[in-house]
């Protein structure tokens, strides 16, 4: 089982949908995958191309129904995170709340400071996402508090939304690289293309196939693949990215 957690201190980073494009990734480089929504809004499966009327199945303590889109199997974990013995469970450590043949994202809000920190502790790798802006990088202090961002051992970086023209994204990116050093994974470019695929409740590689975010979601899997020391496996078809309904697990 690895387990990843993506989490960021600042809100409306790209957060989730970095979750989903790297789930979708992975499960393109042949890994099976889960990716939990843990967040009140449940926007990760608008990343997946599903309606706001689609809902995703429900997260349960023992293996039941997911729902399954572009070789990913997604789940609603938010209300089963509701209930305070789920989460002591969690905090336990306890086995089987998790696919142990998957690998596991997941999505949790910028304010669950409760969840990230019970997450933070299990998981195998915590995916901080930023974007080139003052507020976003003054959260820096905040993504694990009390520990110096330099000392984090979990945590892996993504500079997302870079846009190569403004100065102010140059300026970050720069001073991102040197304050993390090989703890930025990786960078992610800006494209209007993402916004436009979700209001068309498309995927984004049907409706921008050639968008440069394709290229660095792929580095951005190939960096997570090292630090959780799995190789791809044999790739598979990942379908056409329709959602594929729920079946049982
Ligand atoms: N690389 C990118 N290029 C263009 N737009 C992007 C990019 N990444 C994210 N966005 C857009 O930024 C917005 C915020 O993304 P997202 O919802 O994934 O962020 P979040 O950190 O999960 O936010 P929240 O705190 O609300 O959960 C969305 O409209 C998304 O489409
Ligand atoms: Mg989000």
């Amino acid at each position: 089982m690895s387990l990843i957690l993506f989490h960021s201190p600042k809100g409306g980073v790209g957060s989730s949908f970095l979750a989903a494009q790297l789930a979708i990734q992975l499960a393109q480089r042949g890994h099976q995958v889960t990716a939990i929504d843990f967040t009140f809004q449940g926007a990760l499966k608008l990343n997946f191309a599903m309606l706001p009327s689609q809902s995703l199945a429900n997260m349960s303590r023992t293996p039941g129904d997911v729902t399954v889109v572009n070789g990913v199997e997604l789940l609603n974990g938010y209300d089963l995170a509701q209930e305070r013995d789920f989460r002591e469970a969690l905090a336990a450590g306890h086995a089987g709340l998790f696919n142990p043949e998957h690998i596991t994202i997941a999505d949790v809000a910028s304010g669950d400071r409760e969840m990230k920190s019970i997450l933070y502790d299990r998981c195998d790798l915590h995916i901080c996402t930023l974007m080139p802006e003052a507020a976003a990088l003054a959260t820096l202090p905040l993504v694990v508090p009390g520990t110096a961002t330099v000392a984090l051992r979990k945590t892996a970086f993504v500079l997302n939304a870079i846009d190569d023209t403004r100065r102010l994204s140059r300026d970050s990116n720069r001073f991102v690289r040197q304050l993390l050093g090989d703890a930025l994974i990786a960078n992610v470019r800006r494209d209007e293309a993402v916004n436009e695929a979700l209001a068309r409740f498309e995927p984004l590689t049907k409706a921008a196939a050639s968008s440069p975010i394709h290229g660095d979601v792929a580095r951005l899997a190939v960096a997570v693949e090292q630090r959780l020391g799995r190789a791809p496996e044999a790739a598979e078809d990942a379908g056409d990215g329709a959602p594929r309904g729920t079946t049982k697990r």
